[in-house]
């Protein structure tokens, strides 16, 4: 038995799950029980240069065909079509769908979901937010017997990026962005990283883990940081502060004893001595507060291709390893002999 998985877009993220899947085909079919095989990337041109000398046969403009042969398809095109009409096809067709694309999941959660329950699919996106951080996975089920009450983070490395160089550097803005853009933090059209737009999505989808229901990118309220200036960077720091873009979702009980919960993003000034002060460059990180866990705290590279491939790859061998067990494929990591590890037997 061979698990086929189907690669939608080959950017930054795209890229580096192909090469971990055809360079570690063997330790992952190890983990997993079964070998996957990546049997094909639908991009719109193959013939666009792109990262990582990947074999050119691989490579085809026929996502459809590609996904009705797959058994995991994996999302990373972007936007919200035609990615969202691919997932939709894949999902009803029984295939299981991993996706990075916040924007999409944010504006279609409930239809995505209802689209995986009808085909008896699974649909899993630990990368659509904070990048390497496992944060959807712990609130969706390490916390799912605690009662969250507040979810508090940075969640966007192009804007944080931004921020703590002109912070730390003095430098300008446009430079910053430039920067973040080359480095492959910023999303291809980086209004949506700035404007805030992208750390909305992040929160919504937070937002609808953490307290169990839907929250609407309408119901966000959202300011991004386009109007910081050097000038309101340099006044953060002559008074021992620092302006960090959060994204904020919390229960609020108003004045008749109504329960709601409020979800936000926009600069905010924090104390240097504040832990997420701390958080520099791309990095994110993310507090929870739960009635009866208390105070826990996620932090990680947030944004870039290695580490938001490597949570696209975690849900990957995860679905992978779920199927490889119902399909009587053993499902379960084969103990590797410590030789192959490069460890001496005693
Ligand atoms: N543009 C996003 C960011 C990428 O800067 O955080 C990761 O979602």
């Amino acid at each position: 038995m061979t698990l086929k998985v189907a690669l939608l877009g080959c950017g930054n993220v795209g890229s580096q799950v192909a090469r971990i899947l055809l360079d570690e085909s063997e330790e992952l079919a190890a983990r997993i029980g079964v070998p996957l095989e990546l049997t094909g990337i639908a991009v719109r041109n193959v013939d666009a240069p792109r990262e990582g000398n990947l074999p050119r046969e691989l490579f085809t403009t026929d996502a459809e065909a590609l996904i009705d042969g797959a058994d995991v398809v994996v999302e990373l095109m972007g936007g919200l079509e035609p990615a969202g009409t691919l997932i939709q096809r894949a999902l009803r067709r029984g295939a299981s769908v991993v996706t990075g694309n916040k924007a999409l999941l944010a504006a279609r959660l409930p239809e995505l979901t209802g689209a995986a329950r009808d085909g008896g699919a699974e649909l899993l996106y630990e990368a659509a937010v904070a990048g390497a951080i496992p944060i959807l996975r712990p609130i969706r089920e390490s916390l799912a017997g605690d009662h969250i009450t507040k979810v508090l983070g940075i969640v966007n490395g192009t804007t944080n990026f931004i921020l703590d160089a002109m912070d730390t550097h003095g430098s300008q803005f446009d430079d910053v962005l430039a920067e973040a853009q080359r480095l492959g933090y910023a999303e291809a059209d980086p209004t949506a990283d700035v404007a805030g737009h992208d750390a909305a999505a992040k929160a919504a989808l937070l937002a609808s883990l953490a307290f169990h229901t839907t929250f609407d990118l309408e119901n966000v309220h959202c300011e991004g940081i386009t109007e910081i200036s050097a000038d309101d960077v340099a006044g953060a720091a002559e008074s021992g502060m620092v302006i960090k873009l959060l994204a904020i979702a919390e229960r609020t009980t108003d004045a008749e004893g109504n329960e709601g919960v409020n979800v936000r993003v926009h600069p905010t000034l924090l104390s240097r001595e504040h832990p997420l002060a701390a958080v520099r460059g791309a990095f994110n990180a993310v507090f929870v507060e739960a009635e009866n866990a208390g105070e826990l705290m996620f932090y990680g590279q947030g944004a870039g291709g290695a580490p938001t491939a490597s949570a696209v790859m975690g849900d990957v061998v995860s679905l992978a390893r779920g199927l490889s067990a119902g399909a009587g494929g053993g499902g379960e990591a084969q103990p590797r002999p410590t030789r192959a590890l490069g460890i001496e037997e005693s």
